[in-house]
């Protein structure tokens, strides 16, 4: 079988997740691999169509197509998406029809699911025939069972190419509308007294529904409010992430470009920040994906404390769930920031977009004055925990900025330190092996929480 290896890591040979590809190819040695690094030389790519087109021919030639990646901000990197684009701009789509695919990352399992599933989602936009999705932890390959898992996945992948197993579709294809937004003049507006406003957006046509929801959005407020628009394009970012992780001591990226000097004194100065973008592929642009990947400088620890964010975007998102919880997960579970809302041009009424942009306008500020942040859901909850432990233990050394800040910060909330409810606990496992007091346990068990409860709220 001929494999195509896409290994989306900006760091090339040196990534880690090409060491389980390796491992792959040591144990499968009959078959023949080409690897590409697509991610790391993705500039070339964009400016030398023959060496996209040698990759896309040798995926012609190929069965099968492994994506590999490690994850990078929640998703694949940007560098990636750019590779992915760069198939729908030049019209490659037809190499990768009926390959077989699989995907195989590294991480730390930070919403590796996202990436999975966008990645997903992208081969069965290409036709592909997708088997499987293996993702294992960055330190995987030293454990004998992961190990194993590896080469039974890979067996999978190779198995499905050689027989042409069927492979079952996930991800319907999209439709797109060409709603055309007409935007009325605002009747009202809403004045932000001291709040600062920032809407960062990626809308390049003059005439998009995204640039006219941004501009009806703005209308909200008063002509002589300043609220600041931002295009991507007229921000100093000279390219994606590449991980070298320099930042990891003190915040400080290597990057010698606008990038980290825009970021903190233009976005982490403003009240309210609002991302406007329109959706592409199965995400929005690489371009907006370079802006997450970049603000990636400041580590694990939260840039955007009690912001206020939303969003604007144009496009069938409600078709993807999945970049839905990439925004969500973005705003209020990698941050300790207020996720207010995502406004869509999908209900294809002008007059309930206005109305939606009005009213988003008023509560951004509203939750403003009201220093209104929700507290985490799962998503928030469960990161933490991914991070507090790997901040604590294993990379301590590398994020040494974050650890300082997780520890000054209360952040390392293990339950270990509650001893009230250590001490409470050992002495009701001491008690519950007494069978009457464990009858008397059990049965109080499910009114005893909501008792606590009806007496508080008689005190208000
Ligand atoms: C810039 C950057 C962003 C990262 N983002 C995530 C993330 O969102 N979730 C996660 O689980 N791991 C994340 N990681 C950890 C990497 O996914 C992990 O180190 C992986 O093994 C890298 O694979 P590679 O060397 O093949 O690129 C990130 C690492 C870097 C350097």
């Amino acid at each position: 079988m001929k494999i195509v290896v896409l290994n989306g890591s900006p760091k090339g040979e040196s990534s880690i997740t090409l060491q389980y590809v390796n491992f792959i190819r040591k144990k499968f040695p009959q078959h023949e691999y080409k690897v590409f690094h697509v991610a790391k030389n993705i500039r070339k790519l964009e400016k030398d169509g023959n060496a996209f087109r040698t990759i896309i021919d040798e995926i012609s030639n190929s069965d099968g197509v492994l994506w590999a990646f490690g994850l990078w901000v929640l998703a694949v990197s940007a560098q990636y998406m750019r590779f992915i684009e760069l198939i729908s701009e030049r019209s490659a789509k037809d190499a990768f029809k009926n390959k077989y695919a699989a995907s195989l990352s590294t991480s730390i399992h930070y919403f590796d699911h996202i990436a999975h599933n966008y990645i997903r989602s992208i081969a069965e936009d290409l036709d592909m025939r997708y088997t499987d999705g293996l993702s294992l932890d960055l330190a995987d390959l030293r454990k004998k069972d992961e190990r194993n898992n590896l080469i039974i996945f890979a067996e999978d992948f190779l198995n499905s190419m050689q027989h042409k197993y069927p492979t079952a579709r996930l991800f319907k294809p999209m439709t797109y509308s060409n709603f055309d937004y007409q935007p009325s003049p605002a009747k009202d507006t809403v004045h932000p007294k001291n709040k600062k406003i920032i809407v960062l957006t990626d809308a390049s046509n003059g005439s998009s529904n995204l640039e006219k929801m941004v501009n009806r959005f703005v209308q909200s407020f008063p002509l002589e409010s300043h609220v600041e628009i931002v295009q991507l394009d007229d921000i100093d970012i000279r390219g994606g992430c590449l991980g070298c992780m320099r930042c990891g001591y003190d915040y400080n990226c290597q990057y010698k470009d606008g990038f980290a000097d825009f970021y903190n004194h233009r976005v982490r100065s403003s009240d309210i920040i609002v991302f406007a973008g329109s959706v592409k592929g199965r995400f929005l642009s690489s371009a907006w994906k370079t802006f997450y990947d970049r603000a990636f400088f400041w580590n694990h620890s939260p840039s955007l404390i009690g912001k206020q964010i939303g969003y604007i975007i144009s496009g069938p998102l409600s078709q993807i769930p999945n970049l839905i919880q990439y925004l969500e997960a973005s705003s209020f579970a990698r941050q300790d920031s207020n996720h207010v809302d995502i406004i869509t041009d999908e209900s294809e009424d002008s007059l309930e977009i206005d109305n939606l942009l009005q009213i988003f306008a008023e509560r951004l500020l509203r939750f403003s004055e009201q220093d209104y942040i929700k507290p985490k859901n799962f998503l928030g909850v469960g990161g933490h925990k991914v991070f507090r432990d790997d901040i604590w233990g294993r990379f301590r050394m590398i994020w040494q900025a974050d650890y300082r800040y997780f520890r000054a910060h209360g952040k390392y909330d293990f339950p270990q330190k509650n001893y009230g409810i250590r001490i409470a606990t050992a002495a009701m496992m001491l008690l519950t092996k007494i069978p009457p007091f464990r009858r008397k346990f059990y049965s109080n068990l499910r009114d005893m929480p909501v008792k606590r409860m009806q007496r508080l709220i008689e005190k208000y």
